[in-house]
C-alpha cells in the first residue's frame, strides 16, 4: 500500500483506516496486527470520526482560503507539536523497557523538530507576515530535543510516568488525526505560497508524513504486542472510547477555535481535552498570534 494511495484517494471517508494500513505496510511491512486492526475497525464503526468525513474535509478547504487562518494554523501546529514533544520526553524518560524507551525518545526528537518545520513552511508560505520579535519568540515552540541529550521528566507534566496501552492507543489515534490533518492541509498550503517555494515546501511535507506514518506505525505495533496479553473486549472497548474521546475534542475545537487543532491554551480550559500541562514555554497561540501577524486576506 503506498502513499500515493493515501494522498490521491479522493474519497474524504475512510481514509483514518486507510492511513493505519498504509502507515503499517510502509514503516513496518513484515508486522501482521491483526488485534489493532479489528479494534480499530470496531471503533471507527462504533465512533466514527467527524475528521473522516467530506464535510470535515469541505470546512477545512474553506477555511484554509483565508491566508491569515492559514498562518496562524500553521502556529498551532508548531505549538502542539512542540508540546508533544515534551510529554513524549517526559514518558520517555519514565519507561524502564530500553527499546520502548528509545522508541519514545525518537518520537519526541521528531516532533521537536515538526514545529520549527511547521515554522519554516509559515516562512516558505508567508515571508515576513510575522514581525521580527515575534517570529523569534516561535522558534521557543520547540523544546529542541535531540538523541544526544539525556532524557529527564518535564517539571509539572502528567506524562512524568511509564507509558501504558491506552497512552499508545491515544498517541495512534492523536497521530492518524494529525496525518489527516495533514492530507487536508498540502493543497491548502500550496494555494497561498509563491512557485519558487512550491518545491521547499513540498520537502517538508513529505518529510513530516513520513514521518507521522511511522509514529501511526510504531505505536500500532506497540499496542499489538500488549492487546496480546489482555482480554479483547478489553482491547475493544478502550479503542473505542479513545476514539470518542477524540471525536468530542474534535468537535469542540471545531465550534471554538475552529482551528483544526486546538491550542494548548485550549486544552488547559476544557477538561475533556487532553490532559493539562502546568509548563508552557510561551503564551498560548491564541494569545499572541494576532497581533504579531498583519491582516493576511
Ligand atoms: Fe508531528
Ligand atoms: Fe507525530
Amino acid at each position: 500500500m503506498s502513499v500515493e494511495a493515501l494522498l490521491n484517494t479522493q474519497i474524504s471517508s475512510g481514509r483514518v483506516a486507510l492511513a493505519a494500513r498504509v502507515a503499517l505496510s510502509q514503516c513496518s511491512p513484515d508486522t501482521e496486527c491483526p488485534i489493532y486492526l479489528e479494534a480499530l475497525d470496531q471503533a471507527l464503526e462504533d465512533e466514527p470520526p467527524p475528521y473522516d468525513t467530506s464535510v470535515y474535509a469541505d470546512i477545512y478547504e474553506k477555511a484554509a482560503l483565508s491566508g491569515r487562518w492559514m498562518a496562524v494554523s500553521l502556529i498551532t501546529n508548531a505549538e502542539r507539536e512542540g508540546d508533544g514533544a515534551k510529554r513524549l520526553w517526559s514518558l520517555a524518560a519514565c519507561s524502564p523497557e530500553p527499546t520502548v524507551q528509545h522508541q519514545l525518545k525518537c518520537h519526541a526528537v521528531d516532533e521537536s523538530r515538526h514545529a520549527l518545520l511547521y515554522l519554516a513552511l509559515l516562512d516558505l508560505t508567508f515571508p515576513g507576515a510575522a514581525d521580527p520579535a515575534f517570529r523569534t519568540d516561535l522558534n521557543r515552540l520547540s523544546p529542541k530535543f535531540a538523541l544526544k541529550h539525556d532524557l529527564y521528566p518535564v517539571p509539572g507534566s502528567p506524562y512524568a510516568k511509564k507509558a501504558t496501552i491506552d497512552d499508545f492507543l491515544q498517541m495512534n489515534i492523536a497521530e492518524i488525526r494529525t496525518t489527516i490533518h495533514h492530507i487536508m492541509q498540502r493543497p491548502a498550503i500550496s494555494m497561498h505560497c509563491s512557485p519558487d517555494a512550491h518545491t521547499k515546501v513540498a520537502s517538508i511535507q513529505n518529510s513530516l508524513l513520513r514521518d507521522e506514518l511511522k509514529h501511526v506505525a510504531y505505536t500500532a505495533v506497540l499496542i499489538e504486542q500488549i492487546a496480546r496479553e489482555l482480554p479483547r473486549e478489553r482491547v475493544n472497548a478502550l479503542f473505542r472510547k479513545r476514539v470518542g474521546d477524540f471525536n468530542r475534542i474534535t468537535y469542540s475545537e471545531l465550534g471554538g477555535t475552529g482551528l483544526f487543532d486546538c491550542s494548548v491554551a485550549c486544552c488547559a480550559r476544557n477538561p475533556s481535552c487532553r490532559a493539562t500541562s502546568q509548563e508552557h514555554v510561551v503564551p498560548a497561540t491564541s494569545n499572541f498570534a494576532a497581533p504579531g501577524l498583519p491582516v493576511l486576506n
